[in-house]
């Protein structure tokens, strides 16, 4: 299997609700390396660019809204198949669905806010990436 990136972004839930240590503490339980992470708060028209996929959809407004309600944590991951790994740890979108154990099953309220975001293909993973981050803050500074 190989190596790939996947972003994951702590949304404005998780931050209000005091769980940035938590969530980081389960990426580095689960052998994810972080490789950039920062605090930051989106604006409507930039939460707006990286929804864009979802335009158009009933729910696109309120997630825009909402990404943009307050400071958010997005954090670049590193692991052998990060996609599909970060997905099993943060569970189904809805927190009602997740399984116990996962981030979104621990920390998240609803289908809307919860919690945290997760790369669907390494090809957006890279798209995400390069939406918060430059090349040199992800460059391994070791
Ligand atoms: P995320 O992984 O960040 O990608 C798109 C987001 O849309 C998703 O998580 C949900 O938080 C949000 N969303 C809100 N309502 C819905 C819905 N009905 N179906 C799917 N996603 C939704």
């Amino acid at each position: 299997m190989a190596i790939e990136r996947t972003l994951c972004i702590i949304k404005p839930d998780g931050v209000r609700s005091g769980n940035i240590g938590n969530i980081i503490a389960h990426i580095q339980k689960e052998g994810f390396k972080v490789l950039s992470l920062k605090m930051t708060r989106l604006t409507k028209q930039a939460g707006g660019v990286f929804y864009e996929v979802h335009k158009g959809r009933p729910f696109y407004d309120e997630l825009v809204n909402f990404m943009s309600s307050g400071p958010c944590v997005p954090i670049a991951l590193e692991k052998e198949n990060a996609i599909a790994e970060w997905r099993r740890v943060i569970g189904a979108t809805d927190p009602a669905e997740a399984d116990p154990g996962t981030i979104r099953k621990l920390y998240a309220k609803n289908k809307g806010e919860n919690a945290v975001h997760g790369s669907d293909s390494v090809e957006n993973g890279k798209r995400e990436i390069g939406f918060f981050f430059t090349e040199q803050e992800l460059a391994d500074l070791a």
